[in-house]
């Protein structure tokens, strides 16, 4: 099993504390999230300074594309950007638009975002196009109501792994979370306000590497 990599999401609307986090913990981490929040209000520049500043880290442009697929795409990978997001929620033409588009670039990838509700049939069309990556991503919503993963929820990302999938998970995760996906094998965990909102983001995405290795030696 691959060691799996620990993807940092910076949700903070500043992008200067945005940097600051990212600083800090580059030693870290893996992937830099320029999370939904951070893209909408500091647009693409946030993707652009990323990229300029860690060039050797995988930049992730967490743009939950539903619509206008190809354009969008276009817009984070020009700016930079390694790798977007498409919600599951998208039409199938949308989805094969942003894999168009990364397909006919260099190393660029696709994470579709996806809920319990994903179908057999949306999988197979996803893989259809060279999709290789699916992010389970559980709300916050879901997070305030339960406090730990749902054995149903580690069984659907386990089988959607088995079908070959990249399969990251994110939503509230924690460093003693990590152990649940034991038997998993999880591309990325992403952990985001545990380490940016801390007053010691290095030790906390320290720990949380630490712990990956430890789990998945
Ligand atoms: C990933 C995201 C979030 O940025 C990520 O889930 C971080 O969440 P948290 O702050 O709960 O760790 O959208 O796709």
């Amino acid at each position: 099993m691959n060691k799996p990599k620990l993807q940092l999401a910076l949700d903070n609307q500043n992008l200067i504390q945005a940097l600051a986090v990212a600083q800090k913990t580059q030693s870290q981490i893996d992937v830099i999230e320029v999370g939904t929040i951070l893209a909408i209000e500091n647009g693409m520049q946030s993707v652009r300074l990323m990229k300029s500043l860690f060039p050797s880290h995988i930049i992730l442009a967490d743009i939950r594309i539903i619509k206008a697929g190809g354009k969008l795409s276009s817009l984070a990978f020009d700016a930079g950007a390694d790798w977007v997001t498409v919600v599951s929620d998208a039409s199938k033409e949308t989805v094969k638009a942003v894999a168009e588009e990364a397909n006919k670039r260099k190393n660029k990838d696709v994470q579709i975002e996806i809920n319990e509700s994903i179908t057999n049939e949306q999988a197979d069309y996803w893989k259809s196009l060279g999709i290789t990556q699916l992010i389970y991503h559980r709300s916050n919503e879901v997070v305030d109501k339960e406090e730990k993963w749902n054995p149903q929820v580690l069984e659907k990302i386990s089988s959607l792994a088995k079908k070959g999938f990249n399969l990251s998970v994110t939503g509230g995760l924690s460093v003693e979370e990590i152990k649940l996906f034991k038997d998993i094998p999880v591309y990325c965990f992403i952990a985001g306000r545990k380490i940016s909102n801390s007053d010691i983001p290095f030790q906390i995405a320290k720990e949380y590497k630490e712990e990956i290795i430890h789990i998945f030696n």
